[in-house]
């Protein structure tokens, strides 16, 4: 791996200075970098303001098997920033980076570490999101234990980050995690995270696929202040999904357009609801992924991205454009440039 703290400490020099760190215990990974800036607690309604605009990154890179094949750069936080992102919400598949007593990899750890810093001296927020959903749907008894895990150790190496780092405990629960075992695991995976980070502010979403419909059955912690609720938007479906092979309903559709008066109400209306939900529960929203998939014709994802993200700001919340580099692209890696009209429509 390329990167040398010595060099990327001496850059934040006059930053570090600014502020009385907390020192940097020692970890499986090996050192763990000294934070940008110490922690100090921040209200979640004030964080979901200062989350903004945001986009899911690397969660199909292969940096997380070879730091040296990264096809995402360095340089890649800078253009997402200046972009006008203020955040990035990093999908984490971290199963398969872990021993067989579910200890992280070193490697994988190191790279995480980059990726937390790097992000942050780019002044972006980063939602570390554990994105193994699909194997804890299909086996929730196996993998409950390696999700526990990831939070103990995870939550451990960054309990001396700034606020900026935000955990977020699983993108969309589903399959056999059912709505009563995911509010049972939730709490779980909390209480591990609060013995380190007590008062960092946690994203958590509900059951199924983290969908707007399944929010009435989402149970917090009703003392626990610092949490941040997550629902994903791809509705309609026929829409969003069509010939995307990994939905099942969806994969064989083309052609099909979105933006009349009644799509428009409602999504208005669908997030509305959730508007409701919010403010009864004093919760505030993040859109962690919303988006149309690139088979669809570039007018109709157009008019849905930019109304979809024009209807999240006018109630608050932040958002996190599904994604980056793969598909659903706002940016062409080959290109080496935005893909302008999904771009446009995100930051107007
Ligand atoms: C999944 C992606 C998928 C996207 C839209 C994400 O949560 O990780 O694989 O492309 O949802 O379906």
């Amino acid at each position: 791996m390329k990167l040398s703290l010595g060099l990327f400490l001496a850059a934040l020099t006059p930053m570090l200075a600014a502020e009385n760190l907390p020192s940097a215990p020692r970890k499986a990974g090996g050192d763990v970098p000294a934070p940008v800036r110490a922690f100090k607690a921040v209200e979640p309604y004030e964080q979901v303001k200062r989350m903004g605009r945001g986009v899911n990154i690397l969660g199909y890179d292969p940096i997380w098997r070879d730091f040296d094949r990264a096809r995402f750069k360095e340089h890649h936080f800078r253009i997402i920033h200046q972009g006008g992102f203020q955040t990035v919400r990093v999908n984490l598949q971290a199963f398969n980076h872990m021993d067989a007593q579910n200890r992280l990899e070193p490697a994988w750890l190191r790279t995480l570490d980059w990726v937390v810093q790097s992000a942050l001296t780019n002044g972006l927020t980063v939602i570390l999101d554990e994105h193994d959903f699909n194997r804890i749907g299909k086996d929730a008894p196996g993998c409950t234990p390696k999700l526990l895990a990831f939070w103990e150790q995870v939550a451990e190496r960054y309990s001396h980050a700034p606020a900026d780092v935000l955990f977020e405990i699983l993108n969309e629960p589903n399959g056999q995690l059912t709505g009563p075992l995911w509010n049972s695991l939730l709490k779980e995976a909390l209480a591990i995270i609060r013995q380190t980070n007590p008062t960092r502010n946690v994203v958590i979403g509900p059951a199924s696929w983290n969908s707007i419909t399944t929010l009435p059955s989402l149970e917090l912690p009703a003392n626990d202040r610092h949490i941040i609720v997550t629902v994903h938007y791809y509705l309609p479906m026929e829409f969003t999904h069509q010939g995307a092979r990994w939905s099942e309903k969806t994969a064989m559709l083309s052609g099909i357009t979105w933006g009349s008066d009644a799509e428009k109400r409602r999504l208005e209306q669908d997030f509305a609801g959730v508007q409701q939900w919010s403010k009864a529960h004093e919760r505030p929203i993040l859109l962690g992924e919303f988006g149309a998939y690139d088979k669809g014709e570039m007018p109709s994802r157009v008019r849905y991205t930019a109304c979809v993200a024009r209807a999240a700001e006018s109630f608050g919340w932040a958002w996190t454009y599904w994604q980056f580099d793969s598909d659903f692209i706002v940016f062409d890696m080959g290109k080496n440039d935005w893909v302008q009209p999904i771009w446009k429509a995100l930051v107007p």
